[in-house]
């Protein structure tokens, strides 16, 4: 038996893929991880050939990140179960939707040592009108402690290999250093940080405000609209967190998670991108994920529903403008041309003005 520690990356996507370059490359070179990494991948087939055949031959995933070899180390597997049952560490990288179901499949099936970490950025809905955090339900289905990866990341930027930023929320500190090493590299750097819960919350927020963003381009609006529509998000961002996840710091929307991610995913990325279409060209939203986006899914508009899905429960749907009226033009319940009346008086706005003092 090898003390080493095997590592599982569940989910063969844009963003599994791209991780699975630099995981792939560390579980190779650095001396405490199994050299064979497995990555479960959704089976599909691509011209009569199927995808985990060509990725176990050409170390390519053609169809989620075509023109990038990943490390021959990495080997893709169809079966959830099989991929999963021996690893150590569980890396979750897919669409949110699917996670409720991976985790009843794997229930009793992994290590009961493991440990996940999960780079899914979205929510789901819990019962009695509230939301769930991906990395809770990963931990109260399958018993494990769940960390989370968040950052300024476009999956293709990063298969680049160009430089960037990323941040670890960390359940448990003992495991910090590990994590650490595993995804570290030259150009992905890691900062390391206790405020989990806020780290995640900041992943899946910020894919509603490029939504938003999306709007303010498709309507042509320009980059003070745009840094308007960014801020009033991130307030409620902050707003956000601190009504429902009260304890969390500050500091962790200064990290990469936070406005760095925000900005990244306003300016590039799909949610932004379809929501700029969807404007232009008048289809609806799952019209346009199916022309524009070759299989991959968008998260802002379900993490939009989820998120007013409690509002609404709760009556805060007024202290949250900006979050609802992307959640209703997405929906139709509102025209885009709506969006700006409805962020006019936004709370940020018309709280009592503060008049700082001059300190003498
Ligand atoms: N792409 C990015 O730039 C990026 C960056 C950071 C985080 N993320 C987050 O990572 C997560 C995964 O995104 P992605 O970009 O890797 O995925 P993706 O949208 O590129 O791909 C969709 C994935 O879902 C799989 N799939 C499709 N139907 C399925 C089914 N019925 N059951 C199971 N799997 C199925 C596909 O095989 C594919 O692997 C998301 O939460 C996303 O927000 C993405």
């Amino acid at each position: 038996m090898s003390d080493k520690i095997s590592v599982c990356i569940v989910g063969s996507g844009n963003w599994g893929s791209a991780i699975a370059k630099i995981v792939g490359v560390n579980c190779a070179t650095l001396p405490q991880f199994e050299k064979c990494v497995t990555m479960y991948v959704y089976e599909e087939m691509i011209d009569g050939k199927k995808l985990t055949e060509i990725i176990n031959t050409t170390h390519e995933n053609v169809k989620y990140l075509p023109g990038h070899k990943l490390p021959e180390n990495v080997v893709a597997v169809p079966d959830l179960i099989d991929a999963c049952k021996n690893a150590d560490i569980l890396i979750f990288v897919v669409p949110h939707q699917f996670i409720p179901n991976f985790c009843k499949t794997l229930l009793g099936k992994i290590k009961p040592n493991a440990v996940a970490i999960s780079l899914i950025k979205g929510f789901d809905k819990a019962e009695g009108g509230g939301i769930d955090l991906i990395s809770h339900i990963i931990t109260r289905h399958l018993k494990i402690p769940c960390s989370v990866l968040m950052g300024a990341n476009l999956a293709n930027e990063v298969a680049q290999g160009n430089f960037c930023e990323t941040t670890i929320g960390c359940q448990d500190i003992k495991y910090a250093k590990t994590l650490r090493d595993l995804f570290q590299s030259q150009n992905f750097r890691v900062v390391v940080v206790d405020d989990s819960d806020a780290v995640e919350v900041c992943g899946a927020l910020k894919n509603i405000v490029a939504t938003g963003a999306g709007f303010v381009d498709g309507l042509g609006l320009g980059d003070n609209t745009k840094a308007a529509v960014i801020r009033l998000g991130l307030m409620e961002m902050v707003r956000f967190v601190d009504v429902f996840y009260p304890g969390s710091k500050l500091s962790t929307f200064f990290e990469s998670c936070g406005v760095a991610d925000l900005i990244t995913t306003c300016y590039g990325g799909r949610n932004r991108r379809v929501a700029e279409a969807f404007v232009k060209t008048g289809k609806t939203i799952a019209e346009l994920e199916t022309e524009m986006l070759n299989g991959q899914k968008l998260q802002g508009p379900p993490t939009a529903e989820e998120v007013n899905y409690m509002l609404k429960n709760k009556g805060l749907e007024d202290k949250f403008p900006l979050f609802t009226a992307i959640h209703k033009i997405c929906t139709n319940q509102l025209k885009v041309q709506d969006l700006i009346d409805c962020i006019r008086n936004h709370p940020e706005h018309m709280d009592e003005p503060i008049i700082v003092q001059p300190k003498l």
